[in-house]
């Protein structure tokens, strides 16, 4: 009697939900800690309203007094009113996606339309179309097949392979027509390793309160912002001894650009520890500067890159110390970056704001001189 009462109470649980709105709330009702995880990621908090570094540009873009916000295809895409404007990219703006179109100024998402069919990736089912469905036997039970708010869509390779995160990521030129930021394709080619199973890694927890499952594909979009450690395990940090000197290597096995956005900074910085005898050896930075007539630029003003030291996509690269070591010594290696450049801060009204002006450690590690 008691299951049964259960499972009573249970569908009608699912059946209230079945007239909610296509929205990230109404979504948290059975995804809960994925719509969680998505609160906290820079996709949900995409727009000027949100993210202070996307509204700081903005304010100085030529294109505000027009009030032309070019910057919706990506950053609010589903944005039909200035109050949708506050949600950024949504839940559906991603899993409507059906296809991804090439152009040379910036790609294109080609959105299916559907309001309550979501596409979807599981491993066994990418044959699938879940069409919801409730059967009841012979003695008033319900059993329900998919999900009683929405049908779901297995097929779309898209959503394997990582291509549907491309219609955003992959480029932008500017007027000029000149790339101010890319992301090579090469990371959304494969189904065993791609953007979304290093962004998107499984974590604990179920991905809905209706079925239970042990993990889910996470939704924070681990990334310069969010969770950077959960990608540190894609960057390698190795020491060798030298005649003269050492070398410090660092290797990034992302597909990319160790930072994509050319506001970043990186830097490896090195501290000899002999006894309690503390030596900051010289810091190494990794930028890649955007800018005209050789001095750097807001990006719609760009035509050339200045500087290009970007660590590079599977790139390992060495670099050279001459300071002498002596067995006993210590070496600890850090390798960090800042969101926004520290020269540019100043320029943008930031250079108060603790998150952006704070030195961020990607990995770090200890190395001992024998
Ligand atoms: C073609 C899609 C696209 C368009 C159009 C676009 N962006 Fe972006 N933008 C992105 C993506 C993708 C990222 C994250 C990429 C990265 O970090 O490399 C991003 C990141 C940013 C960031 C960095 C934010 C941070 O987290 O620090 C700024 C600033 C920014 N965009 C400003 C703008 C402005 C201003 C416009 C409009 C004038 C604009 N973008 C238009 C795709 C786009
Ligand atoms: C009434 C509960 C309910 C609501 C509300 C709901 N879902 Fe679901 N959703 C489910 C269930 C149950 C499944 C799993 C179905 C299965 O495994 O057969 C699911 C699966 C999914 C999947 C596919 C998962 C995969 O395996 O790839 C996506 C994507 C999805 N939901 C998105 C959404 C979005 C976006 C919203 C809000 C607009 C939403 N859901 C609202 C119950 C719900
Ligand atoms: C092998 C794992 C791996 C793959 C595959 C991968 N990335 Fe990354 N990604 C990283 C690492 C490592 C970083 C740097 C650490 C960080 O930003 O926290 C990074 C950083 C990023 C950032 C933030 C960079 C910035 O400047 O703000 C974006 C955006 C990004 N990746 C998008 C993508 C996209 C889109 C794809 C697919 C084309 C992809 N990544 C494929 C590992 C990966
Ligand atoms: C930036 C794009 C993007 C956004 C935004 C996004 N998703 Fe997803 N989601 C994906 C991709 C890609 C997958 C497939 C990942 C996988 O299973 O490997 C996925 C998987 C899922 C799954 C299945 C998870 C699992 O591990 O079985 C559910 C459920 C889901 N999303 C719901 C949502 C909900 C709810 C929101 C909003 C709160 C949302 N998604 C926002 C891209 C996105
Ligand atoms: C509708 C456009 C769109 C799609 C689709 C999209 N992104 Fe993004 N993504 C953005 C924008 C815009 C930003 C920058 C937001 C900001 O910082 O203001 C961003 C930021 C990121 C970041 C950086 C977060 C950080 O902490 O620095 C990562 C990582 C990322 N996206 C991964 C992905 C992955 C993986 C996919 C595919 C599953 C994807 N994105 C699909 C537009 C998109």
């Amino acid at each position: 009697m008691k299951t049964l009462l259960y499972i009573l109470a249970l569908s009608s649980v699912l059946f209230a939900n079945v007239h909610v709105d296509a929205d990230t709330a109404s979504c948290k009702k059975c995804h809960p800690t994925i719509t969680k995880e998505f609160e906290s990621s820079m996709h949900k908090k995409s727009s000027i309203y949100d993210d202070k570094v996307h509204k700081a540009i903005w304010d100085k873009h030529p294109g505000k007094t027009k009030g032309d916000y070019k910057c919706a295809k990506c950053h609010t895409p589903n944005a039909k009113t200035q109050e949708e404007a506050h949600d950024g990219i949504t839940c559906i703006s991603c899993h409507t996606i059906t296809s991804v179109e090439q152009h040379a100024k910036a790609n294109k998402n080609i959105y299916s339309g559907e309001k309550k069919t979501f596409y979807g990736a599981e491993k066994g089912r990418e044959t699938e179309k879940v069409v919801y469905k409730t059967t009841t036997s012979w003695w008033g039970n319900k059993t329900t097949i998919g999900s009683a708010y929405h049908d779901i869509d297995y097929t779309n390779k898209n959503f394997y392979d990582g291509k549907m995160c491309m219609g955003c990521h992959s480029h932008k030129q500017n007027a000029h027509k000149f790339s101010v930021c890319s992301t090579q394709d090469e990371g959304a080619k494969n189904l065993k390793q791609n953007c979304i199973t290093c962004h998107m890694p499984k974590v604990d927890g179920t991905a809905t309160t209706v079925r239970l499952s042990k993990q889910h594909a996470y939704h924070g979009f681990a990334g310069a912002r969010v969770e950077p450690k959960m990608l540190a395990k894609y960057v390698n940090l190795s020491f060798k001894k030298g005649s003269s000197g050492f070398e410090i290597a660092v290797e990034n096995e992302a597909p990319h650009n160790l930072m994509t956005h050319p506001l970043r900074v990186i830097q490896l910085r090195i501290t000899h520890i002999r006894g309690n005898k503390y030596t900051n050896l010289k810091t190494h930075t990794f930028v890649k500067v955007i800018g005209k007539d050789g001095k750097p630029s807001m990006p719609w003003v760009a035509t050339e890159v200045v500087k290009d030291t970007m660590i590079k996509a599977n790139e390992k690269r060495v670099i050279p110390y001459d300071a002498k070591l002596e067995s006993g010594d210590k070496l600890e290696v850090v390798l960090g970056y800042y969101v926004v450049n520290p020269k540019v801060l100043k320029k943008l009204n930031l250079h108060n704001d603790k998150e952006l002006t704070k030195f961020t450690i990607l990995k770090s590690q200890y190395f001992n001189i024998d």
